[in-house]
């Protein structure tokens, strides 16, 4: 893998419950309960790679318009289930779980009453950040914001981005690093809108039931082998001759100091590619390179993956073909 900075804040978008159970002729309900694993999944693959910020979505605000006998059962089955058995577990693994969403007179008070407790348990925790997005709209968000400072009478020239995150939900969620979709769609469905303004985009094609730390993991690399620029000129664009990487890692603001150059690029030119040595690589356009580069690392990897699946019959990666049943 190529080094690089961990993701601080992993936010998922949990799709592909439905599909799940359609596909082995289950009710949608199956596909809830059997996302419970995926979840712990994404916890325990949080820890691993020390981020420290997990948001997971569960709940839309357009959810409500699901069939109503889902609805009811997606409301009980997270505070009962996920929250309510799981809060134990979390709080030993200094896990602080919290609430992101309005409440809504829709929710039952009991589910309220699961939620609060857990939010109580596990408050001094400091190892994982774990929002769990519930009644969470990213438009509702910023329109609540927006109430807010009006009614809190701020003047315009007040409400700069940093005042503005203030009156959110939750006014200390980072923005978003990495942005994670299971279930193969390609959209962020109204979620996290202000803090996903920079984040890195992941779609993965499995669906969320399936989802395991190795899809972490995977989405974790594909991560650290982006290059994020947050406007400014990107190292190998500014520096060309400078900078001879073909993959950059860079996670810092635009103010941070720029990232040490790799010493060393992904396997290129090592003999397995001859016809691409790195001094053929290094006098193309760096952009170009670095594309070039990135794609053959992905190639390279995947050979040797299925090569070691059909030495080993393991499974050895993300995606359909892993897929547990
Ligand atoms: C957005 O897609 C996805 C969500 C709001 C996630 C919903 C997640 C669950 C129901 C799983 C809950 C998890 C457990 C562990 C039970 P969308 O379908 O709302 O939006 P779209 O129509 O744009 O795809």
């Amino acid at each position: 893998m190529t080094p690089g900075v961990p993701p601080r804040h992993v936010a998922c978008i949990m799709d592909g419950n439905g599909r799940w159970a359609q596909h082995r002729g289950l009710e949608r309900t199956h596909g809830h309960m059997a996302a419970r694993a995926a979840l712990e999944a994404a916890v325990d693959g949080a820890l691993e790679h020390e981020v420290e910020w997990l948001t997971l979505f569960a709940f839309s605000t357009e959810n409500w318009s699901r069939p109503e006998e889902e609805v009811s059962f997606l409301v009980r089955f997270l505070a009962q289930h996920v929250i309510g058995r799981g809060a134990r577990s979390m709080h030993e693994r200094g896990v602080r779980l919290r609430l992101l969403g309005r409440t809504d007179p829709r929710v039952p008070a009991e589910v309220l009453d699961r939620l609060r407790e857990a939010e109580e348990l596990t408050r001094d925790n400091s190892t994982l950040q774990l929002s769990l997005a519930f009644n969470y709209g990213g438009r509702q968000d910023l329109c609540e914001a927006a109430r807010s400072l009006l009614l809190q009478e701020v003047p315009a020239a007040e409400i700069t981005d940093e005042n503005l995150a203030r009156h959110m939900l939750l006014p200390e969620l980072p923005d978003v690093d990495l942005l994670l979709r299971t279930g193969g769609e390609h959209r962020l469905s109204n979620f996290l809108l202000w803090h996903c303004a920079y984040a890195e985009l992941v779609f993965l094609d499995v669906l969320w039931p399936d989802f395991r730390t190795v899809h972490l993991r995977h989405a974790v690399e594909l991560y650290q082998q982006r290059q994020r620029r947050f406007g400014t000129v990107g190292r190998t664009d500014a520096a060309d001759a400078a900078a001879p990487t073909v993959a950059g890692t860079a996670a810092a603001p635009p103010d941070a100091a720029p990232p040490a150059v790799e010493a060393t690029a992904p396997a290129i030119g090592t003999g397995l590619v001859p016809s691409l040595a790195p001094s053929a690589l290094l006098s193309l356009p760096t952009s170009i390179a670095s594309h070039l580069g990135a794609t053959l690392w992905d190639g390279l990897r995947e050979t040797a993956r299925s090569t070691l699946h059909r030495l080993t019959g393991e499974p050895t990666g993300p995606g359909r073909d892993n897929q547990s049943s």
